[in-house]
């Protein structure tokens, strides 16, 4: 079996879809695996890593189709697809929402998007969407920290004594968990607050404080549910004060399929001390803080606003090294006797597919 990893061509992506450790799990698999020079260079594994773990390093995977599997941590565009056999496929995170008619065109492949896997104990570690919001929830933290003009923790020195920061992370998924264990490990105090009611208890483990305000219970996949305008207009009267008082500010509410609900109007901000700092962890999906750009920062009122589209990628070694294990696993039970076949019944893998063509038989 062939295995193909590109130098991703995304703006500013420095994430690759394999590490030195899974290329050579792949190598005992039976694989071959080529990466494109460079390919792993942003995350710290050169080429030489790269070879040395067994890789095959071309100028370009032009020089060595056809794949039966390419890697992908971004979406691929039609050339890349076209480096695939009939009957092989396309893995990564693939936005299916926005590229699935692209795919479907592309009629010879599979694509599995991985963002479409089940969030079931079966599909565990092979939940990228989980790897990279702990990356990202991490990363949020330490964008924000060292954005403030403030110490994370109270420092008692001969020169004073410096109270904690405030952080308050709004959203308790797996990127708001790692946030609220990262602004703890810095020292800070650090507030959270959720829709879903579990989330107190989660929160509280951490040696978080819960906000109170409404919760309601999950939809049967165990996503949060949206919630109606009394309810949001509610939300926002309690955290107005708690967003006022914060140094650090990280927003990570999704609900799945909708817009990110706004959690935080312009007025919350504008009540925030100059100097402080906001993480929109959701303003790709429509942002849980009015005035959030994506990809950007924007000052209101002194407070700076961050869009963070690229937040995983800034630690790009550990989250290669993470989506690399989940595409690993995946390709696993993609396999057998060394040869792709794709179950479209598999209860992880059906899921995943946007779509499936087996090779005429
Ligand atoms: P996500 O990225 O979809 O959303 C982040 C958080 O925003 C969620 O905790 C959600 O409850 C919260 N949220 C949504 N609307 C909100 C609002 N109006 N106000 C406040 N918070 C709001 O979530 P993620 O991190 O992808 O996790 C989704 C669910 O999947 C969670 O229930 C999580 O526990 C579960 N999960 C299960 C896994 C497994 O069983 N293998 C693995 C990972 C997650």
């Amino acid at each position: 079996m062939h295995i193909g990893v590109p130098n991703e061509t995304t703006r500013a992506e420095r994430r690759v879809a394999t590490s030195p450790q899974v290329i050579a799990a792949l190598i005992a698999e039976g694989a071959d695996v080529s990466v494109e020079s460079g390919a792993g260079t942003a995350a710290g594994f050169t080429d030489e890593v790269l070879a040395g773990a067994g890789a095959e390093i071309v100028a370009s995977l032009t020089d060595t189709t056809p794949l039966d599997i390419l890697l992908r941590v971004t979406p691929p565009d039609d050339d890349a697809l076209k480096l695939i056999r009939d009957g092989g496929a396309v893995i990564g995170l693939l936005a299916p929402a926005a590229n699935a008619e692209r795919y479907l065109a592309q009629s010879h492949i599979a694509a599995v998007a991985l963002e479409s896997l089940p969030r079931s104990t079966l599909a565990q570690s092979m939940d990228a969407l989980s790897s990279q919001a702990t990356a990202a929830g991490y990363a949020a933290v330490l964008l924000g920290a060292s954005s403030m003009p403030k110490f994370m923790p109270m420092m008692v020195t001969a020169a004073g004594t410096v109270p904690p920061a405030q952080v308050l992370v709004l959203g308790v998924g797996v990127a708001g968990l790692m946030a609220i264990a990262t602004a703890k490990r810095l020292g800070a105090v650090v507030y959270a607050y959720d829709i879903r009611p579990e989330t107190k208890e989660q929160v509280e483990s951490l040696g978080g404080r819960f906000v109170d305000a409404p919760t309601q219970e999950m939809d049967e996949g165990g996503y949060a549910r949206a919630v109606d305008d009394e309810t949001a207009a509610k939300q926002r009267e309690i955290l107005s004060d708690i967003v006022a008082s914060s140094d650090l500010v990280i927003t990570t509410a999704q609900v799945p399929g909708r817009a990110a609900p706004r959690l935080i109007d312009r007025a919350d901000v504008e009540r925030m001390e100059p100097g402080t700092v906001i993480v929109d962890m959701a303003a790709a999906s429509g942002g849980n803080v009015e005035g959030s750009v994506p990809g950007e920062v924007v000052e209101i009122g002194g407070v700076k606003v961050f869009g963070p589209d690229d937040l995983a990628s800034t630690v790009a070694a550990d989250s290669s090294r993470m989506l690399a294990r989940n595409l690993l696993e995946l390709v696993k039970r993609m396999t057998v006797d060394g040869e792709l076949l794709i179950d479209p019944d598999d209860p992880v893998v059906g899921p995943a597919l946007v779509k499936r063509e087996t090779p005429d038989e």
